[in-house]
């Protein structure tokens, strides 16, 4: 079933449709050529306004972006609290509603409070992108995810999909989670008791504690960093601790399926949740996931873009809107 898509923010996964997510995944799969020619660069965002508004570190996310941006021929202004108003006490939404009445067309939006881009798309004009709110959602970071598991499996239907590591504080796994089970994948995940939330398999998740349980059924593993950042108290004795119960080597995938895919978003810390030989090893599609964030990022700017252009009544200029050119 084709669907029409009409949402001008992209706020996360959990409210979307199989359909739109699958609209998303082939638009995106049909971009990728795009960055496969000697000039990487089509007019289909020709006169639109992206601001890049990141209050959190990020390498991956914000590059991605920005390069997707680019592509697309938007003009592109970066912005981040240090150095702006706010640090004179200015609040969020001030700061929002002041890019707003530059005229810009779409924000997209990191921030460390979950739920900051709902509360700004519920305040101002501009299409919200969610770039990784607080503990909540990462909504493209789990489409270039699905985009890749396509493309190595050539369906998501009925893959086992294992997520090891930080569950509790990871918006990559949520999003995954309402992503990958609509699309019909089974989902595990798995990692210390304290780090699993309370009820997850509500989500129609499995929970285990016992990776070694569940690698011989594995077609993905996605290894999930543990964010010390997030957390006010220790969640387990050490990190070597850790690393000796679930941390993924060689050794602990030698009775893996000859095609596991092994998956990280990002950032990873190396030697703990997965080691070097893994991280680099034949399994690992790390980062052909970094390259499918471009494509993913292009599709989700050009439907939202193509949302905005109908609830303003504006002509689309045939040829500026044809992805391909
Ligand atoms: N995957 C991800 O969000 O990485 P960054 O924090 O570097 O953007």
């Amino acid at each position: 079933m084709t669907v029409a898509w009409t949402r001008k923010d992209l706020l996360g996964l959990r409210d979307m449709s199989r359909e739109e997510i699958e609209l998303i995944l082939d638009t995106a799969a049909s971009f990728k050529e795009i960055s496969t020619r000697s000039i990487k660069k089509v007019p289909t965002l020709r006169g639109r306004t992206v601001v890049n508004f990141f209050f959190e570190p990020s390498t991956r996310t914000r590059a991605s972006f920005e390069i997707a941006e680019k592509r697309l021929s938007a003009d592109t202004l970066n912005f981040s609290s240090s150095g702006s108003s706010m640090e004179k006490g200015e609040t969020l939404l001030d700061t929002a509603k002041n890019i707003e009445a530059l005229k810009v067309d779409l924000i997209v939006m990191r921030h460390s409070a979950s739920g900051a881009p709902h509360r700004l798309a519920q305040h101002i004009r501009p299409g919200i992108i969610n770039a990784g709110d607080g503990t909540n959602e990462h909504p493209t970071q789990a489409l270039l995810d699905m985009l890749t598991l396509m493309e190595n499996k050539g369906r998501i239907e009925g893959l086992h999909v294992v997520f090891v590591g930080d569950i509790l504080h990871s918006r990559v796994a949520r999003s995954n989670i309402w992503g990958l089970t609509k699309l019909g994948a089974r989902v595990t995940v798995c990692g210390p008791k304290t780090l699993l939330p309370v009820e997850v398999e509500k989500l129609g998740v499995r929970m285990c504690t016992d990776v070694d349980e569940v690698i011989a059924d594995a077609d993905a593993i996605t290894l999930l960093r543990i964010q010390l950042e997030r957390q006010q108290e220790p969640f387990f004795p050490s990190l070597r601790e850790y690393t000796k119960t679930f941390g993924i080597n060689r050794d602990r995938l030698k009775r893996a399926k000859p095609d596991l895919l092994i998956m990280h978003p990002g950032p990873i810390n190396r030697g703990v949740e997965l080691s070097d030989d893994v991280a680099n090893g034949p399994f690992s599609v790390i980062l052909d996931q970094v390259t499918n964030g471009i494509a993913v990022r292009m599709a989700v700017l050009y439907l939202l873009s193509g949302a905005i252009a109908k609830e303003r009544n504006e002509d689309v200029d045939p040829i500026a809107s044809d992805p391909g050119r």
